[in-house]
């Protein structure tokens, strides 16, 4: 029998789950605890991979970070006393990390912070992030001039307008940080909007965070007040509970505490289009940097789908759902269309190559196009199964174990450890809801 878990086809799924800690947030939280003079408490932190890594990583750069409670205490090094670490900062798998921290590490002027990870994080570019740095007057040098491992050497910097090349919440965030540092204002302007939390944090560190049209700016600044910051659930953790809930027949489940923040609800508007019933109070698009993370109850119900197409202007808002997108085409009427999304090839694997290779071995018609794939689905007949290979991808892994409960004859998921870089649990949470809640 070939290695791996088996995810049997389920009759219905019922009950109540709680979305996991929001992985996005807490990198952000524990970074700008750092970064913050007085101690940060984290409620509803995620320990999982990739957010130990952070904890790991500010640790080496001069951070305490304790447990009180069950809560994560922060006391920081300022924002312009990170320490040079002996060796390589370990970033493991986070690609969040990877791009976030750099920002800050670059306004430490004068010290140089080499940054390494796991095999996965070692494809992922980081000229991104050296193009708008280095115009700002920190060095950085990449292997290849484009990849991990790479150095970060700290600088006095200037501030830069910078216009971001791809929508991509890491890179925005990441010139954010290095703006706080920089003489004079900051501008990134992004062609669409994409995540918001950390201009949302920011202002609530109390920085002058502001949104023009597609700019967002910031000053420097010589302190963060961010003292408590309460994590929400993630929805893109969610969203695999959704999908299993819109597409296993009979299911009605109730998905608590999501984030809906309307950065990040992409995928909920997506599903409401095919017709699916999640119900819940959504964000709505505001022009301002508010500071809350709204959250809210979600009620799913099983149902009928039709095919969609999502454009690239959708693409930010629900990057991390898309390979869920292309499950759901499979079970929907008609064809759905995924256009604008060669960020996908570039993330913990590549997620066009996987998804369509992966979903094609389960029995579904689809095709990858350079940016992104069109399914033609298949209906109420839905997917056959087979095995699937996670390629070492968190959300890969559990794309296959809900492709699994709603296919006729289940799915054997290889490399399901996957999952615990960002929802440690998700198997158990998975067959609790197919046992009935
Ligand atoms: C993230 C932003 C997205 C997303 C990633 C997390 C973040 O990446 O895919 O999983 O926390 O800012 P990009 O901003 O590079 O598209």
């Amino acid at each position: 029998m070939a290695p791996g878990v088996f995810f049997a086809p389920a009759s219905r799924l019922r009950g109540t789950v709680a979305a996991p800690p929001d992985k996005s947030i807490s990198h952000r939280a524990a970074l700008l605890g750092a970064m913050s003079a007085e101690p940060v408490r984290i409620s509803n932190y995620l320990r999982a991979a990739d957010t130990i890594s952070t904890l790991n990583a500010l640790r080496a750069v001069g951070a305490l970070v304790e447990e009180h409670d069950g809560a994560v205490v922060v006391r920081g090094c300022g924002l312009r006393a990170a320490r040079e670490p002996e060796g390589a900062i370990d970033v493991g798998n986070a690609g969040t990390l990877m791009r976030l921290l750099p920002g800050w590490l670059a306004t430490q002027d004068g010290r140089t912070f080499a940054l390494d990870g796991d095999s996965s994080i070692r494809r992922r570019p980081v000229d991104r992030i050296a193009a708008p740095l280095e115009r700002m007057g920190a060095r950085i040098e990449a292997t290849g001039g484009r990849f991990p491992p790479f150095a970060v050497r700290g600088a006095r910097l200037r501030a830069i307008s910078y216009e971001l090349p791809v929508a991509s919440a890491q890179v925005k965030s990441c010139v954010l940080l290095a703006g706080l540092g920089a003489d004079g204002t900051t501008t990134v302007a992004e062609p669409v909007p994409s995540r918001d939390h950390t201009e949302r944090m920011l202002a609530g560190a109390g920085v002058a965070v502001r949104r023009e049209g597609s700019c967002v700016r910031v000053t420097c600044t010589d302190r963060l007040d961010a003292q408590s910051i309460a994590v929400p659930g993630d929805l893109s953790s969610a969203a695999f509970m959704i999908a299993a809930g819109v597409l296993v027949k009979g299911s009605r489940l109730l998905v608590r505490d999501v984030g809906v923040n309307w950065t990040r609800a992409g995928f909920l508007r997506i599903l409401e289009r095919m017709g699916a019933v999640v119900l819940g109070e959504l964000e709505e698009p505001g022009a301002s940097v508010p500071v809350a993370e709204p959250t809210s109850d979600l009620d799913v119900t099983a149902g009928p789908l039709e095919g969609t197409i999502v454009e690239a202007d959708e693409v930010p808002l629900a990057i991390d759902e898309l390979p869920l997108v292309a499950l759901l085409g499979c079970f929907a009427e008609g064809e759905t269309v995924v256009r604008g999304a060669q960020e996908l090839r570039v993330k913990e694997s590549d997620r066009i190559a996987g998804v369509v290779d992966g979903l094609r071995g389960l029995g579904a018609t689809i095709e990858a196009t350079p940016d992104g794939f069109v399914v033609t689905g298949a209906g109420g007949r839905g997917l056959r199964g087979g095995t699937i290979d996670a390629c070492g991808d968190h959300r890969m892994a559990m794309l296959g174990a809900v492709a699994g409960l709603a296919s006729q004859e289940g799915v054997r998921v290889v490399g399901m450890e996957a999952a615990a870089v960002s929802y440690p649990g998700f198997a158990e949470d998975l067959s609790a809801l197919a046992r009935g809640g």
